[in-house]
């Protein structure tokens, strides 16, 4: 099976070389604009097949959208990155013109493409393609729950000193600082509560920590991460490659689930090879549901920014 990853920065080379060495896909096409860069990229990742044993092949195209066609899953990564102190929200001038530019030319070399939105500010692009393409709502998915989901792990694991595979947690909400709901009354540790290890004040380290994960990294390396945004990419990649319905949050488009309706908002879904195959509405608790309404309110300001824009 076909899959292209739009974008060949970091973002999109560790999303095809995750994609590469889980080995569940025939072929990646990294496609770039700058004149052979994603082509010299997809060679120095199939160096690696060798060495790490994959055989899928990976291979480069400067903006000739012919080679992507056929493809069953495409990820647009496509867009300018945070640089340190920046808001994804203020990248919403360039990214919408480049994501729609770049939707357009997959959808149209394959027509039942599944696309997985990454740019940012990610919720909105994720409700940017939706408008513009109408496309099947199960059809476009936007990453950034399950990146979100992966630290919120990552700091659970860090405060109760244990490994990352102990432990269970799930954000929901928009994907921006202030709009993320790390739901830290479900986060367990195999199935023990992580209130249980851990005292009221750590537990809200570990959720302010979660909530800055991206910024905190843009702060250190000069520039947006791209290993767990990858990595969290091709899982959701390879749940419906290989119809693994699973369960990740992801943006996806509401129309009266959790009281929400026309804008695009990470919550649990189900992936499989139709793309979202369900979406999971779980009893919230009041104060819960309160923040996931003010997330909802910062997306739905984001998402009006289009029309000043023009890209609606
Ligand atoms: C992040 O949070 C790129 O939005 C992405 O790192």
């Amino acid at each position: 099976m076909k899959i292209t990853v739009v974008g060949a920065g970091a973002v999109g080379a560790s999303c095809a070389e995750y994609i590469a060495i889980k080995n569940f896909a025939s072929e990646v096409v990294l496609v770039d604009i700058i004149d052979n860069f994603a082509e010299g990229k997809a060679m120095d990742l199939m160096q690696t097949a060798a060495l790490n044993g994959f055989d899928t092949k990976i291979t480069g195209s400067t903006n000739d959208y012919a080679k992507t066609s056929g493809s069953k899953v495409a990820v647009i990564t496509s867009g300018i990155p945070r640089k340190p102190g920046m808001t994804r929200e203020e990248l919403i001038g360039i990214n919408a013109g480049i994501v729609k530019s770049v939707a357009e030319q997959l959808i149209k070399h394959s027509p039942d493409v599944i696309l997985i939105i990454v740019s940012n500010p990610m919720d909105t692009m994720t409700y940017l393609t939706h408008k513009t393409f109408g496309l099947p709502k199960n059809r476009i998915i936007g990453m950034g729950g399950a990146l979100d989901s992966a630290r919120f792990k990552y700091r659970l694991a860090e405060a109760m000193d244990c490994p990352s595979s102990d432990v269970d947690g799930m954000v929901i909400g928009g994907h921006s600082d202030k709009g993320m709901v790390p739901l830290t009354r479900l986060a367990s540790r195999n199935s023990v509560r992580a209130s249980e290890f851990l005292s009221e004040e750590r537990l809200q380290k570990v959720l302010e920590d979660t909530k800055v994960g991206g910024a905190t990294l843009t702060g250190m390396l000069g520039t947006s991460a791209w290993y767990a945004p990858g990595a969290a990419v091709s899982a959701l990649v390879q749940s419906i490659v290989c119809d693994q319905h699973k369960m990740f949050p992801c943006s996806a488009l509401l129309d009266g689930e959790y009281g929400l309706s026309d804008l695009c908002i990470g919550v649990p879904v189900i992936l499989g090879k139709n793309g979202i195959e369900k979406i999971v509405e779980i009893e919230l608790e009041a104060a819960e549901k309160a923040q996931l309404t003010t997330s909802a309110e910062g997306v739905k300001a984001t998402n009006a920014l289009l029309n000043e824009i023009g890209a609606l």
